[in-house]
């Protein structure tokens, strides 16, 4: 498994955390609000569980063999996270009990830890801006040096209502509270990566918070930690209508130069070409 240490320039926002806590739905919201890209790391292990079991593949070789003949891509828009296995869309497929229940045994192998490692990391160096990533090991395997790390937890009860009412299957609720469960236990004891807060990630406790209160805490210390970046503002217009008066009321001080005589400025002022 390669441990190696990966700077990426664009901000990365590392979300762990068991299931049914919150991730996704935080993940994507925070992603479209800041315009950012969103990747969801436990679709593409469950793409890889799905292409196992339809190839009926148990070896972590096997199994990498067959996503290089049949790529696993995932659309990191947050309005539109699909994931595809070759050709064909998974996104529903992947959500499926069959995988739910079966996803956590093959994410132990190695060897697909290993190929998703370097997946994950080529699709957030891709990523121009920022990227909101959601998993169990973002943030002390995947991107240790993440310009945030979030803990997010709930307990129990909460996660199964939240996980029931995602479901695209009829499931009773003790059946979901099982699975959660038993993936918990192979999630945080497996020897590659377990599930774990990284040390200097920020706990977060989902259990009584509204979706858009966990959504608020973390857009908050997003901007303590100064990583929204400031607004652009561009301010269009013919010569000599003020743009350079407005631009010098805006910041509060004479950067712009002002000048009477049409086209004077035109070619002087550096904030007046950045800005328009
Ligand atoms: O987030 P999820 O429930 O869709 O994840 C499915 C499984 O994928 C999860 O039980 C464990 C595995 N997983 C992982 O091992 N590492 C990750 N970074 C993300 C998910």
């Amino acid at each position: 498994m390669t441990t190696a240490h990966t700077a990426f320039r664009n901000v990365v926002v590392a979300i762990d955390g068991p299931s049914g806590s919150g991730k996704s739905s935080t993940a994507k919201a925070i992603a479209i609000r800041a315009n950012w890209k969103y990747l969801d790391t436990g679709a593409l292990y469950r793409a890889a569980t799905w292409l196992a079991i339809e190839k009926n593949l148990d070896s972590g070789n096997k199994i990498v063999e067959a996503i290089k003949e049949s790529p696993i891509k995932f659309n990191c828009d947050p309005k539109n996270p699909l994931i595809s296995v070759g050709d064909l869309d998974v996104s529903d497929a992947i959500r499926t009990l069959r995988i739910t229940d079966q996803v956590s045994q093959y994410s132990q192998l190695p060897e697909l830890r290993s190929y998703l490692l370097e997946l994950q990391r080529k699709i957030i160096s891709e990523s121009t801006s920022g990227i909101v990533v959601e998993g169990r090991d973002i943030g002390t395997v995947v991107v240790p040096d993440a310009n945030l790390k979030v803990f997010l937890f709930a307990d129990l009860n909460v996660r199964t209502q939240r996980r029931g009412a995602e479901s695209v299957e009829k499931v009773s609720a003790e059946r979901i509270s099982d699975s959660l469960q038993s993936r918990d236990i192979l999630d945080s004891s497996r020897k590659i990566s377990p599930l774990r807060p990284a040390e200097d990630a920020l706990e977060l406790d989902s259990t009584e918070l509204t979706l858009n209160e966990v959504v608020d805490v973390i857009w908050d210390w997003l901007g303590k930690k100064n990583l929204l970046g400031l607004a652009k503002v561009a301010i269009i217009g013919r010569p000599n209508v003020g743009k350079s008066t407005l631009v010098n009321r805006f910041i509060g001080r004479r950067e712009a130069i002002v000048e009477d005589t049409p086209g004077v400025t035109r070619d002087r002022v550096r904030y007046e070409a950045e800005w328009n």
